[in-house]
C-alpha cells in the first residue's frame, strides 16, 4: 500500500513538474522573442533579491516586483548575499549598452536556479518586471495573500523592446471628473502593458479641470457644472439657478504629484487645453474671450452642438475668438502654468471640432479676415493656432493638436494626432510633422464595443478584432515620421471607474500590442488566448472587462416581407443559440449554424454563445422591430 502511494506520489510529482513546465505563457504585449526552456523557477519564502542598493532606480523598480510578491504572496523577499547564486532574482543595469534593445527594452532569463532581469536604462527594467509578474501564476496580481502550492515562473529567454516610443492612453477627465487617487489608479492599470503616456483631457465645454493661479475664474467657475444622470448629451437643460455641485480640479500640488506618480513608473504626462472649440467652461469663466458677447454656463450634458451628414454648427458659441488679443493674453497664461507644471516636451491645445457659424457671424472676424488676408474660416482657424504655436514655443514646449489643425494651413512645427481615420496623420507626415495615431475607427475606446442592443449607449462602435487591426503605420506613409499611437477614452458616458475599466478592456490589451510588438508578431487567435488569460488576472485584480467579444455580431436583411438573420463571432470556437419565443435560450436551444428567417409573428429575437458546456457572452434580447429598422436603413 505504501509503495503505491509512494508510486502515486512520485507519479503525481511528475505529471505536476512537467504541467509546470509547459505552463501556458501569455504576455500581452507580445514579446519581440520569447525561447521556452524545459525548466521553472519555484519562487518562494527564502527567494532572494539582487538590486544594486547604490541606484535608486533600480531599487524603486525592485521595490514594485517586492512589494506586489509581499501582497499576494506573503512572503518578504530578502536582499541576496553578493555570493549568492541560487534562489536568486536580480535586477542590474547594463554596464555596455546592448544596443540591440534601446531605452525602454529588457531581456529576461529564467532558469531553474534564478531570474535575471537586464536593461540599459531603467525604464526597460520596469517593464522586465511587468513582463515577470505576467509569468508568475495569475494570483500574483492578487490584493491580499492568496496560499499557494508552488509560485511558479516558466523557464525563458525574453529579449524584449518597443516598436514605438509613444504608446499613449488619452484620459478624459473634462467631462467626468476624476479624482487623482482614481488617475493614479489609472496609471497603476496602463503600466502593466507597457504604456508610457498618459494624455490628459484637461479642458471641455463641461468642465476646466486643472489650476490657472492667473485666472482663479476657470476653476471657480469652470470646473463646476450641474450634476446629471443619465444619457450624456440628452439631459434636460439646467435652471438658471439650479446648484452647479458636480465637477472639481487638480491643484498645483495634485498636478505636480501626479507628475511624479507617473515618473516613477515611466509614464510622461501630456497635458491638452482643447482650444479654440470645446472651450465652453473658459467662455462661463471669461465670457469676453467669446466673438459672441453673452452669458455662458459650463454645459451640464445637455445638447448644444447640432451634428449634420455634412458636418456640425453649434447652437451656443462655445468658442474662443481668434480676432481678440485678450484671448492670446489669456492663453499666454494658461500656458506658462501648464507648461511649468509638466515636464513632458509636448503640449497639446485641441484644435477638433471648432463651430465656425458664429465666427462667420461676427464683425470682429469679419475685420480680422481682412486685415490678415484669410480667405475663409479654416484660415481663421489656422491663424488662432499658428499664434497658440507661437504661445507654447516660447515656453519651451513643442505642440501637438487634433488633425484639423491641418485645415487652413499647419503650423510649421506642430505635431499631429490623426483621429478621423489615419489620413491626416499621412497628411502630415507627407508634409514631414511629426504624427501620433488614434484612428477612431480603431482606437476609440469610448464607443461601444459590441452590439447596441446589450452595451450602453454610445454613437458607434469599435469591436475588439478593430483596435487589435490598429496599425499606426498606413500603407505608403513614411515611417520615420510616426512617433506612435494611442487610444483614447473620451469620458460623457462614463461615470465612475467601474465603467471606466470595462470600457478599456480589452480593448487597451490590443492597442498596447499595436504600439509595443513587432507588426508580424500579432496573431489575432493567440491574442485572444492570451486575453482569456488575463481575463482571469483581472478576476483575481477585481478589475472590471467587457465580455463583449463573446458575443454576436448581428446582420439582418430583408427576405421577401420577412427578415433574415445572419451571425457571426469575432472569437473562434463559439457555439451561438437562440430563440424567437420569448424564452431564455441555452445549449438545448437551437444552434445557429447558417442564416435563418426570422418568424413573421416573432417579437424579439434572443441569442447566447457557449464555449462548450458554459455560457460564453451574455444573452442578448433585441425585439424584432429593432432589426427591422437596421433591415430598413440597409435599403
Ligand atoms: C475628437 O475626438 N474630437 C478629437
Amino acid at each position: 500500500m505504501k509503495q503505491i502511494s509512494l508510486l502515486f506520489a512520485s507519479f503525481w510529482m511528475i505529471a505536476s513538474a512537467v504541467s509546470q513546465t509547459t505552463q501556458e505563457i501569455s504576455i500581452i504585449p507580445q514579446p519581440v522573442s520569447l525561447e521556452k526552456k524545459n525548466t521553472r523557477f519555484v519562487l518562494n519564502a527564502q527567494t532572494k533579491i539582487a538590486a544594486d542598493s547604490k541606484n535608486a532606480d533600480v531599487q524603486r523598480i525592485a521595490g514594485f516586483f517586492t512589494g506586489q510578491v509581499k501582497k499576494a504572496t506573503g512572503f518578504a523577499l530578502g536582499q541576496a548575499a553578493p555570493a549568492a547564486k541560487t534562489n536568486v532574482i536580480s535586477f542590474s543595469l547594463n554596464r555596455t549598452p546592448d544596443k540591440s534593445i534601446g531605452k525602454e527594452g529588457y531581456t529576461l532569463d529564467v532558469t531553474a536556479t534564478g531570474v535575471q532581469i537586464a536593461a540599459n536604462d531603467a525604464a526597460g527594467l520596469f517593464y522586465g518586471v511587468q513582463t515577470l509578474l505576467q509569468l508568475l501564476p495569475k494570483e500574483i496580481v492578487s490584493e491580499s495573500v492568496v496560499k499557494k502550492a508552488s509560485w511558479t515562473i516558466p523557464g525563458v529567454q525574453i529579449t524584449d523592446y518597443p516598436r514605438f516610443a509613444w504608446r499613449g492612453l488619452m484620459f478624459d477627465v473634462a467631462r467626468h471628473f476624476f479624482t487623482k487617487e482614481q488617475v493614479k489608479q489609472f496609471i497603476d492599470d496602463m503600466v502593466r502593458y507597457k504604456y508610457n503616456l498618459l494624455h490628459l483631457h484637461l479642458t471641455d465645454d463641461q468642465g476646466w479641470r486643472i489650476e490657472i493661479k492667473s485666472l482663479p475664474k476657470l476653476t471657480e467657475v469652470g470646473a463646476w457644472r450641474v450634476d446629471k444622470t443619465g444619457t450624456f448629451g440628452t439631459f434636460t437643460p439646467p435652471a438658471e439657478n439650479e446648484p452647479r455641485t458636480y465637477g472639481g480640479f487638480y491643484t498645483h500640488n495634485d498636478i505636480k504629484e501626479l507628475v511624479q506618480y507617473a515618473a516613477d513608473r515611466y509614464v510622461n504626462i501630456l497635458p491638452e487645453v482643447d482650444v479654440p472649440g470645446h472651450s465652453m467652461a473658459m467662455v462661463a469663466a471669461y465670457p469676453e474671450l467669446s466673438c459672441t458677447p453673452g452669458t455662458y454656463r459650463v454645459n451640464s450634458g445637455e445638447k448644444f452642438m447640432q451634428w449634420t451628414d455634412t458636418g456640425f454648427y453649434a447652437l451656443i458659441d462655445n468658442t474662443l475668438c481668434p480676432a481678440n488679443d485678450k484671448v492670446y493674453e489669456a492663453l499666454d497664461k494658461v500656458f506658462t502654468e501648464v507648461a511649468q507644471l509638466f515636464p513632458f516636451q509636448y503640449i497639446h491645445m485641441g484644435g477638433d471640432e471648432c463651430a465656425k457659424n458664429f465666427w462667420e457671424k461676427s464683425d470682429a472676424i469679419k475685420q480680422l479676415m481682412q486685415r490678415e488676408n484669410l480667405k475663409d474660416l479654416h484660415e481663421v482657424q489656422s491663424y488662432f493656432v499658428k499664434k497658440v504655436e507661437k504661445i507654447i514655443e516660447s515656453k519651451g514646449k513643442k505642440m501637438i493638436g487634433w488633425d484639423e489643425i491641418l485645415e487652413g494651413g499647419l503650423a510649421p512645427n506642430a505635431a499631429v494626432m490623426s483621429w478621423r481615420g489615419s489620413k491626416g496623420g499621412a497628411e502630415a507626415a507627407r508634409l514631414q510633422h511629426e504624427v501620433v495615431m488614434s484612428p477612431n475607427n480603431h482606437t476609440y475606446i469610448d464607443l461601444m464595443q459590441g452590439d447596441p442592443a446589450i452595451e450602453p449607449p454610445v454613437y458607434k462602435s469599435v469591436r475588439l478584432k478593430s483596435s487589435y487591426q490598429f496599425e499606426p503605420v498606413p500603407a505608403g506613409v513614411d515611417p520615420k515620421f510616426i512617433k506612435g499611437g494611442q487610444a483614447n477614452l473620451w469620458t460623457e458616458q462614463i461615470y465612475n471607474m467601474r465603467h471606466l475599466q470595462y470600457m478599456v478592456w480589452p480593448r487597451a490589451f490590443a492597442v498596447a500590442e499595436s504600439v509595443w510588438s513587432p507588426a508580424e508578431k500579432k496573431n489575432w487567435n493567440d491574442f485572444i488566448r492570451r486575453v482569456e488569460d488575463h481575463f482571469e488576472r483581472f478576476d483575481v485584480a477585481e478589475i472590471k472587462y467587457a465580455p463583449s467579444m463573446y458575443e454576436p455580431i448581428f446582420d439582418v436583411s430583408k427576405d421577401g416581407e420577412l427578415l433574415k438573420l445572419t451571425m457571426s463571432t469575432e472569437v473562434e470556437g463559439l457555439d451561438i443559440y437562440y430563440s424567437f419565443d420569448n424564452s431564455f435560450p441555452d445549449r438545448f436551444y437551437p444552434r445557429y449554424t447558417k442564416p435563418v428567417q426570422i418568424p413573421r409573428d416573432a417579437v424579439n429575437v434572443r441569442v447566447i454563445t457557449y464555449k462548450g458546456k458554459e455560457p460564453a457572452g451574455r444573452m442578448i434580447t433585441i425585439p424584432v422591430a429593432e432589426l427591422r429598422k437596421r433591415a430598413d436603413k440597409k435599403k
